[in-house]
């Protein structure tokens, strides 16, 4: 076979898609004289044969989008949404779903198994591959003829994409999303045409149980006065409801909790109970005495964590959650959960002070998961157990490395949460063992 020389931008070539990337990315492999270069291709499937266009070039990498497709894998299907190829939001669904599943779990256990992980115990999809996002953070931009666009950004994009529907999400908030440009037209005073004031954002969230959905929108201070920024949308009428109650309720397993349009809630309902039921199993069969829960959010796993420990000590640093984790937990009469707003760092480095002791540590982090400083800190506090969850397997991966000198894992698993987009959640269990 004759190689070739060098790989430049502007170049097509052919490739093989052999998997699937943690971004979502088909990835292959091109031969060029001094060893190989891996390829990420927007939309390309695990066993397409196609040509593809190189856009960027790293040290041993580069990006490519496709030109043309050659061989289609088997595991494409057609995308059940006009937007597809434009929108920012999704970026499997050109991938047949059971498959999709395959290949984000094998991507993020790829990750995994660089800090020592084996194979998951299990690869859970606990809710449908559709219809399943219970709230939305939507970007709106007025455009020079003054309509409002409303969407999710383009890839790699500060456009909106103006949508006319969204298949994840749940009925009630896409009606709420296909009427908000009628909504804001009809609202938004004229003077909101100024500079600077030609993008905001709007939360949508469904009114749970009931079929409807709100629509919260985020105006700069000086237009709050100007227009209401709540509306109830259902499907025969859309009423302004002013400031009153931008609160909505979510399902933690089988309860209920109260949130806000800007505090953090998982978006899968259905997806949440699962998530949540995993971590009741691992605490019932841990039986601590006491626990301490990082990132505990509004209290979507301390309220269940409350009733199977003697004490609580629940750690989050927002200030709308901290706020709201004490409202769940006075609304439902729970006593044992001391729960401290501080960041993971400063209430771990004042237990360690203090010579605190657990039975267990949870901890669900955002996306940059928690790196040296705090793994460090766990680590001298040593709980006997740790439960890490997780929705970045990059992340997780390198603090792993780092918990593993002193625990062994017990099992893991993994949670499609995010159906349709290369996002998949993990949760580690882990026990101390030196
Ligand atoms: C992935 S969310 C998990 C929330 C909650 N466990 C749940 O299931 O809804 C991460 C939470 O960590 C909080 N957070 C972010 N950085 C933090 C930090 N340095 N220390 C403590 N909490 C933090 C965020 O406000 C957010 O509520």
């Amino acid at each position: 076979m004759s190689e070739k020389a060098s790989l430049k931008v502007g170049d097509i070539i052919e490739l093989e898609i052999e998997a699937l990337a943690p971004t979502g990315l088909g990835t292959g492999r091109y031969q060029v004289q001094d060893g190989a270069f891996a390829i990420f291709v927007p939309y390309a499937a695990p066993s397409d044969a196609i040509k593809c266009r190189i856009v960027r070039i790293f040290k041993r990498y580069a990006e490519a989008e496709m030109v043309e497709l050659l061989k289609p894998s088997p595991y494409r299907t057609v995308p059940f949404c006009s937007h597809y190829f434009e929108c920012g939001s999704c970026s499997l669904m050109h991938i047949d779903y059971s498959k999709q599943l395959e290949f984000k779990a094998d991507a993020a256990s790829f990750v995994l198994s660089r800090a020592g992980l084996g194979a998951p115990k299990e690869i859970i999809a606990p809710a449908a591959p559709l219809r399943y996002r219970a709230r939305a953070e939507i970007h709106c931009k007025i455009a020079q003829n003054k309509k409002v666009q409303t969407g999710y950004l383009k890839r790699r994009s500060k456009k909106v994409v103006n949508l006319k529907e969204c298949k994840i999400l749940v009925e009630p908030c896409e009606r709420a999303l296909i009427v908000l440009p009628e909504i804001l037209e009809k609202y938004l005073p004229s003077n909101i045409f100024l500079r600077n004031d030609f993008y905001f954002k709007t939360a949508l969230f469904w009114k749970y149980p009931e079929d409807a959905a709100i629509a919260w929108i985020r105006l700069k201070q000086k237009h709050r006065e100007k227009m209401p920024r709540v509306f109830q949308i259902s499907e025969d009428k859309i009423e302004p409801l002013g400031e009153v109650g931008p609160h909505f309720k979510f399902p933690s397993g089988n309860i209920e909790l109260v949130a806000h349009p800007d505090s953090f809630t998982q978006v899968n309902w259905e997806g949440n109970k699962q998530l949540v039921k995993e971590v009741i199993e691992i605490t019932s069969e841990i039986r601590p005495e006491k626990i301490l829960e990082l990132h505990s959010g509004v209290g979507n796993f301390t309220v269940h964590l409350a009733k199977l420990a003697d004490r609580v000590v629940a750690v989050e640093a927002g200030k709308k959650e901290a706020s709201l984790l004490t409202k769940n937990l006075e609304m439902l009469g729970i006593k044992n959960v001391v729960s401290k707003r501080a960041t993971d760092k400063r209430a771990l480095e004042k237990l360690a002070k203090d010579g605190a002791k657990f039975n267990f540590l949870l901890c669900d982090p955002p996306r940059g998961g928690m790196g040296k400083d705090v793994v460090d800190l766990i680590l001298s506090i040593a709980p006997d157990n740790v439960v890490y969850v997780s929705c970045n397997p990059t992340t997780l991966a390198r603090d792993l490395k780092m918990l593993l000198k002193k625990y062994k894992p017990v099992y893991h698993k993994l949670l499609d949460l995010f159906p349709q987009t290369p996002h998949i959640e993990a949760i580690v269990w882990l026990k101390l063992s030196f």
